[in-house]
């Protein structure tokens, strides 16, 4: 590693495990300091054993303002700055079939997926305005395949992933030229993400979830949460994107250009 990111402080949501675990291990590798808002104490053990004081893990519910507040002052009365913000902490809905909700409760499934996916996100992105307008810093939220495409989530979590597009665009909008807003967009990723509280359900549980990716996707492999995580680096940097805001990077082994189904390599 070069250190490219010495002297830089960045916050990450959902940074105990995951995609925000990769990103904030990167990260520090490059010399950063991270604060890292986490829900529960063995996350904070795992990356201070890590880590040690390059992190500053923070334990907080991102649908609560004051604890994206709480990190953000935590952060900036340690390390003095902020220079990026990650929102990336979400929750997934299983690919639930819309039908498959009954009515009654579809106000409440909503809530409990946007609340974190979209909220959480908006919530931390006003705790950070401060200290990132006076860094001339950035925002680099994690967005998805679903952001884009049908069939990788339910209507619930593509729902949520989509309306972080506007997020996106509309805060590149507002907040130039001090900050720059942008996002990654990972497709299938080997982690643990798990339903809304009290759901139960993980991705790392669902049985062919490897080579299903792997099968629909010309790349052809499930990414790993590391493969991401050199994108939100170059996203971070002015001296390496200080030109660009309101973009999207797509990290999902080309899902775009598979026409319907991956060109089998036999056939090459
Ligand atoms: N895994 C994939 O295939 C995939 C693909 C595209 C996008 N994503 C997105 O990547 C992001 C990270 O997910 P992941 O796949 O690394 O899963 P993960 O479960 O490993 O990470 C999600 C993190 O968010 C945290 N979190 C959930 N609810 C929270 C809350 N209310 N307050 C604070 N923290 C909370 C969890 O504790 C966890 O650390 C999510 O936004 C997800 O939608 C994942």
């Amino acid at each position: 590693m070069t250190g490219r990111l010495q002297g830089h402080v960045a916050i990450v949501t959902g940074g105990g495990k995951g995609i925000g675990r990769a990103v904030v291990d990167r990260f520090v590798a490059e010399g950063a300091r991270v604060g890292v808002l986490v829900r529960s104490e063995t996350d904070v053990r795992s990356l201070t054993t890590q880590h040690g004081d390059h992190v500053l893990p923070i334990i907080g519910d991102v649908r609560n303002w004051a604890d994206n507040l709480a990190a953000v002052e935590a952060t900036t009365e340690r390390w003095g700055r902020l220079d990026t913000l990650i929102p990336n902490a979400g929750v997934y809905d299983f690919s639930d079939r819309f039908e498959s909700i009954p009515g009654e409760t579809l106000a409440e499934r909503w809530r409990e997926i946007f609340e974190v996916n979209v909220q959480g996100y908006l919530l931390a992105a006003r705790a950070g305005l401060e200290p990132l307008r006076a860094s001339r810093g950035s925002i680099v939220f994690t967005l998805s395949s679903s952001s884009f495409y049908a069939g990788g989530g339910g209507t619930l979590y593509v729902s949520s992933k989509h309306a972080l597009v506007g997020t996106v665009r509309q805060l590149a909008y507002e907040l130039a030229p001090e900050i720059r807003v942008n996002a990654v967009a990972p497709g299938g990723t080997r982690t643990g993400l798990r339903g809304a509280d009290g759901d139960g359900r993980s991705l790392a549980e669902i049985e062919g979830f490897d080579a299903m990716v792997a099968r629909n996707v010309p790349l052809g492999f499930l990414s790993e949460p590391r493969d991401h995580a050199g994108l939100y680096v170059t996203l971070a940097l002015r001296s390496e994107s200080g030109f660009v805001t309101s973009e999207i990077i797509r990290s999902d082994g080309g899902i775009e250009v598979r026409g319907g189904r991956r060109k089998n390599r036999e056939q090459a």
